[in-house]
């Protein structure tokens, strides 16, 4: 059932299924989360069954305040200060050493553990309510595309989550980006905050260490080189002069492109949808999963998506594009 997180006695009946071991559907600025008690290890076994996601990809913390990060993590270095400082609240994790509080099956029997602390008003809202942080991964199916409003979330698992707090469409639209800061800063998923910010916050470049086919499960445990998918065959080509080379691959395809001058360059007759009308990378974000989702669920034979610019928001979508090919 979705209910409007505007109103003060449904976070309270939140509140309340939380405390009790409920898994709860959330909204954050990025995508909306599954979320559970952080402490409750007994909650954390139904996200992984509702996700149908495997104990080998660790979940992330959220948190309301910076004091409720010394419990959980063993040191918070100056970089991560500096990040900190920067990023939050917003759409930013940080991979520290964890502490002892946090159990294992949270962070996938790894010592060290996720943590974001975000912007979404409704999300620190409810945080600031409890005692506990919430662990939640983005609420779809594993491997599958990530919610970015209410009714995303009740399509994806309406059956399976007894309450999804509604906060609107998500401003982002695209996850976090994960910074491990264990030992030197490593981007290890690309996300919504652009690299270019994180290198000009941090005043250098930073090592960017994304699994792929080659090193899965090494650097991101669960960030797996097959996931975001559409049920449609999608694939992602580098340019869309690319297109006329294999006329058979536009047969009932539909395009995705970034803006309205590759719109134009498209071949006639093909349904051609545009991220972001007025090219902006943030729009871009805004839109991505839930025009993907649209696209899926009008059934074409095939979605043709088009490389976006290695730049900004667009590099954390085009890495969303390469993992979410199939045939
Ligand atoms: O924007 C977001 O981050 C959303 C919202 C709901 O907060 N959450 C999200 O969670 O995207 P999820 O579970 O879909 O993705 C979390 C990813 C994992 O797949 C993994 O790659 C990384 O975060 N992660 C979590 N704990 C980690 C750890 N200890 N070390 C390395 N990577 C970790
Ligand atoms: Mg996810």
């Amino acid at each position: 059932m979705i209910i409007d997180g505007n109103i003060k006695s449904n976070l309270d009946l939140a509140a309340d299924l939380l405390r009790h071991g409920e898994v709860v559907a959330i909204p954050t600025e990025t995508v909306y989360g599954l979320a559970v008690n952080a402490f409750d290890t007994k909650a954390a076994e139904k996200i992984f069954q509702i996700k149908a996601r495997p104990k080998s990809d660790p979940l992330i913390l959220h948190i309301h305040s910076t004091q409720q990060l010394s419990s959980l993590v063993l040191e918070v270095s100056e970089i991560a200060q500096q990040l900190i400082q920067a990023f939050w609240p917003g759409p930013m994790t940080l991979v520290f050493k964890k502490s002892s509080l946090v159990e294992d099956i949270f962070t996938a029997q790894l010592p060290t553990v996720a943590i974001r602390l975000p912007k979404h008003p409704i999300a620190r809202q409810l945080l600031e309510m409890l005692e506990f942080p919430l662990a939640a991964p983005s609420a779809n199916k594993f491997q599958s595309i990530s919610p970015t409003s209410a009714a995303a979330v009740e399509h994806e698992l309406g059956d399976r989550v007894p309450i999804i707090v509604d906060g609107g469409p998500c401003e982002s639209g695209i996850e976090s980006t994960v910074i491990s800061v264990v030992d030197k800063p490593v981007v290890l998923r690309l996300g919504a905050i652009p690299l270019e910010d994180i290198e000009l916050v941090l005043g250098h470049k930073v090592e960017v260490s994304v699994s792929s086919k080659e090193n899965e499960n090494q650097v991101a445990p669960g960030l797996l080189s097959f996931h975001y998918a559409p049920r449609t065959p999608l694939t992602l080509v580098a340019n869309i002069k690319d297109l006329n080379k294999d006329p058979e691959l536009l047969n009932e395809a539909h395009l995705l492109v970034y803006s309205n001058i590759e719109k134009l360059k498209a071949p006639l007759g093909i349904p051609t949808h545009v991220l972001s009308p007025l090219g902006s990378m943030q729009e871009a974000g805004r839109n991505f999963f839930s025009l993907l989702r649209a696209i899926d669920q009008q059934r074409p034979a095939r979605i043709i998506a088009v490389q976006l610019p290695e730049q900004g928001v667009g590099r954390a979508i085009n890495d969303r594009l390469m993992r979410a090919q199939h045939t």
